[in-house]
């Protein structure tokens, strides 16, 4: 590892833990009758005193400062005075931005009691993130990580999103390389020691198809069945991966 990357590594290591400690913040206060908006100020006000920005506000016109994605809708969700309700899954997606560095994670929350079928599509995809995660090594192949996420996923009954794909990350907030969650083994981009991206697959209780509302974000699933979220920023090593955006509270994947 060059001392490049060992500063780029560091830098997003902080980024990384202000983002998941946000994330741990929301896991305190999410209950049925909490409003996007609220989660949102949480947010925010967590990143902002943690001597970071939150890299979504303002971002391409985007005009808060962390997504809010419940149930049918895939991602992109904008914080509002919507009220959240006893059996809803939602997922939040935070970015911190740290001495220029970005850490960008997402998780699952569940609502009060939720269905079966809901639990079982938020802890797929949360297994689907991690065994992409797992092919992660210097040399390793995109496609690598696609094929672990679909393989899992199909096996279960569920579909991977096409339209939305992890990306490099670094001193900017998207660059390359794309990171599908779909494909074959050893295709694509090869993958090396230092690179930076996230891997965030997006997973639907049926077809994978989305469609974006006319607010310019939200993204749903076309046939208004669930879709789930998780996402970490990851790393390539020399000895494998690092996962910048671990819950030092092991708050990673919901408790039921
Ligand atoms: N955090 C999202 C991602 O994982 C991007 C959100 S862009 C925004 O890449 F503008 F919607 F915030
Ligand atoms: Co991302
Ligand atoms: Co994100």
């Amino acid at each position: 590892m060059t001392d490049k990357i060992l500063e780029s590594f560091n830098g997003t290591r902080i980024a990384g833990s202000i983002a998941a400690e946000a994330l741990d913040k929301v896991a305190e206060i999410i209950k049925p009758g909490i409003t996007t908006a609220e989660i949102d100020k949480l947010c925010y006000e967590f990143i902002n005193d943690s001597g970071a920005y939150s890299a979504p506000l303002f971002y391409r016109g985007f005009p808060k400062s962390c997504c809010t994605s419940a149930n049918h809708i895939v991602c992109h969700g904008i914080p509002k005075n919507k009220v959240l309700k006893d059996g809803d899954i939602i997922n939040v997606d935070v970015t911190a931005v740290k001495d220029g560095w970005h850490g960008d994670t997402s998780r699952m929350f569940c609502v009060g009691d939720v269905s079966v079928k809901a639990k079982k599509l938020v802890k797929t995809t949360y297994e689907s993130m991690m065994k992409g995660i797992e092919t992660l090594k210097d040399g390793c192949f995109v496609g690598d990580i696609g094929f672990a996420i679909q393989k899992h996923v199909e096996k279960n009954g569920f579909s991977v999103v096409r339209d939305f794909c992890g990306h490099g990350l670094g001193k900017k907030f998207h660059q390359a390389p794309n990171i599908l969650h779909f494909g074959e083994s050893k295709t694509g981009e090869k993958l090396s020691v230092g690179m930076l991206f996230t891997i965030e697959p997006m997973i639907n209780e049926g077809q994978y198809n989305t469609k974006v509302l006319n607010d310019g974000w939200t993204a749903v699933t076309k046939d208004k069945t669930l879709s789930a979220q998780f996402e970490h920023t990851v790393g390539i090593t020399d000895k494998g991966y690092e996962i910048f955006t671990l819950s030092k509270k092991g708050l990673d994947l919901p408790v039921y």
